[in-house]
């Protein structure tokens, strides 16, 4: 395993400690769980939803098929995942906050596992897909993730990881901090009336403003093991979605 290639730099404002870094992440996410799922329809101008499932149906997410949805959240896509795959497949939901899992079980996600993307709890190659949607910032090391995702697909399968990050042009780049970082925080907190939605919006914002850069990204991937790794662009590279395929001969 090559060196250690975490998401961001450290952001002493949030955490001080290797140790506590995981543990307040979790916190943050547990106390905003009831209200995310309006938070992020609000931020994506209520495309969230659609621009998940289209994806996984571009990308051949079909019936039958076996998915491990990780950091479902309250169940964004782990529910467009359900739509696609019908009875005959399955979705497993992982996710280390429980306030996210407890949102999941009440969107009827039946299969919810608390854990971390970086140390899966499953056999190799047991999944077709591996989607992760707009979390792959949290991870604390990229290729350990990989790694783990690389692991669990069975050969010819699909990885799917869907991000915001920095636009290209400045102008975009600044309207996009002023929006994710004083509008919905505010709006969030007037509908919401929870507290955290400004820490937490706060954070997100210093996240995909610190990000590496998806050159990075796409490198990790590729010297784990995945090939035809690419990244499909969309509003001016606000939205990144990085998907990645483990060779069919592994
Ligand atoms: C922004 S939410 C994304 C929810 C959902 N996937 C979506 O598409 O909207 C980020 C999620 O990542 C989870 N998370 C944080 N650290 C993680 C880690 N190390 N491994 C896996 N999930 C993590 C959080 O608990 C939270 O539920």
């Amino acid at each position: 395993m090559k060196n250690r290639l975490p998401p961001h730099p450290w952001l002493p404002e949030y955490y001080q400690g290797k140790d506590q870094r995981q543990g307040i992440i979790n916190s943050l996410f547990d106390r905003i769980a009831p209200d995310y799922d309006w938070i992020s329809q609000f931020l994506s101008f209520g495309s969230g939803k659609w621009h998940r499932q289209s994806t996984l149906r571009r990308l051949g997410l079909s019936q039958g098929m076996k998915v491990l949805d990780v950091a479902c959240g309250p169940g964004t896509v782990g529910r467009c995942a359900k739509n696609l795959v019908g009875s005959s497949g399955f979705v497993v939901s992982l996710d280390p906050s429980l306030g996210m899992l407890q949102e999941a079980k009440k969107n009827s996600l039946p299969y919810l596992t608390q854990g971390l993307a970086d140390h899966l709890p499953f056999h190799e190659s047991t999944f077709d897909f591996v989607t992760m949607g707009y979390a792959l910032r949290h991870v604390s090391d990229l290729p350990h993730t990989f790694k783990e995702y690389f692991r669990v697909l069975k050969p010819g399968g699909t990885v799917l990881i869907l991000e915001i990050s920095r636009p290209h042009s400045t102008i975009h780049f600044q309207f996009t901090k002023f929006f994710l970082k004083t509008v919905v925080p505010r709006m969030a907190q007037l509908r919401t009336r929870n507290h955290q939605a400004l820490t937490l919006m706060r954070y997100f914002w210093d996240t995909i403003e610190n990000c590496v850069s998806p050159h990075q990204i796409l490198s990790a991937m590729e010297e784990t093991g995945f090939v035809r790794s690419n990244v499909s662009e969309m509003a001016g590279g606000l939205i990144r979605d990085y998907i990645a395929w483990k060779p069919r001969s592994h």
